[in-house]
């Protein structure tokens, strides 16, 4: 049985289970280190847990990116100058998006995102704020190169992917990621780009890891989830949440760590854990200078432009997509 969810094909078998989640959590759980790709911790309560994380005190990355949209507004408009359409790679339904639509001054708005309910829901909502601006929303899978709408084939393209959500990519899906970028948008593009920096080590893992314990919950979502959806008998309370620094890879990792040895079942296959064995369940690469303008540059885009919040927590780069010189 195929669902769609938006242009998503959710491909399900006779009994209603997405088999694209059974076959990565099969998977990953068969690792020696266990781990289970971080897009699927977005499921409705999933997304609606990951929203509580952005209001949360030590989750400093939402407030801040918001602060530079906030007040850096005259210099990107300086920086990219009128008439741009703006393609937005996922729907942004926050206070981000008016932000720099406000700022800039530009001909039209693409959101971009593969879940069709909350593009369309999300395009109405920025429509009803800027009633002037053409606004064109295509569901679509921003991993592959999009074909925009005709009206913008003319006018000259920014880019806009806030929230460090180039973080959660490993480096070589991340250059993928904005090569493909690159290609949807075309030469002479730019892109505003969120990328969280590097800092101390007890503010990153804090950060994940807040004392409400909103993360946490986000996380143990993932061994529930695989529970309600895949027959699965995890034992989630004697699982806890982790916040791990790596600094060879210069990411926070999300762990779910196991309390005691463990034994469960998913989709019918047996799995044990012993004490202390986690599944690894998401990375969120952090960034310096320089390690942001390497991860650009191997993507095809070229850094001109960088801001910080009032603390350093975070930055927005802006980058062009020049031709690149194979000289010397
Ligand atoms: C969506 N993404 C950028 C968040 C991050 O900061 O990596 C996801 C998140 N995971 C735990 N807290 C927030």
């Amino acid at each position: 049985m195929t669902q769609n969810r938006g242009l998503e094909l959710v491909d399900r078998d006779e009994q209603g289970v997405d088999r694209a989640f059974r076959e990565d959590v099969l998977e990953g759980l068969s690792e020696t280190q266990k781990a289970t790709p971080a897009r699927w911790l977005y499921d409705d309560a999933g997304s609606e847990l990951f929203e509580d994380i952005t209001q949360v005190e030590e989750y400093y990355p939402t407030r801040c990116e918001t602060e530079i949209l906030r007040a850096r507004g005259a210099e990107f408009a300086s920086a990219v100058g009128p008439g741009r359409a703006v393609v937005e790679f996922g729907s942004g339904s926050s206070v981000k998006t008016p932000l720099l639509l406000e700022a800039i001054d530009p001909a039209a708005y693409v959101p971009l995102d593969i879940a069709g309910d909350f593009l369309r829901a999300a395009a109405e909502d920025l429509g009803r704020k800027f009633p002037d601006l053409p606004i064109y929303p295509v569901e679509a899978d921003f991993m592959r190169r999009v074909e925009l709408p005709a009206e913008v084939a003319d006018m000259p393209k920014l880019g806009f992917f806030p929230g460090s959500t180039i973080g959660n990519m490993v480096p070589r899906t991340a250059v993928d990621l904005l090569r493909t970028m690159r290609a949807t948008l075309g030469e002479g593009s730019m892109l505003l780009i969120g990328m969280d920096l590097i800092k101390k080590r007890k503010l990153l893992e804090a950060a994940y890891d807040d004392a409400a314990g909103v993360t946490a919950s986000f996380n143990l979502n993932m061994a529930r989830r695989i529970n309600r959806e895949l027959g699965g008998t995890i034992p989630v309370e004697k699982l806890h949440h982790e916040a791990r620094w790596n600094d060879d890879f210069a990411r926070v990792e999300m762990h779910l760590v196991a309390d005691e040895d463990i034994a469960f079942e998913v989709a019918g296959r047996s799995f044990t854990m012993a004490k202390g064995e986690t599944i690894h369940t998401e990375n969120s690469h952090k960034f310096s200078r320089r390690s942001s303008n390497a991860l650009l540059l191997a993507g095809g885009w070229t850094p001109v432009g960088r801001w910080l919040d009032g603390k350093d927590r975070f930055s927005v780069v802006l980058a062009e997509a020049t031709v690149p010189r194979n000289a010397p």
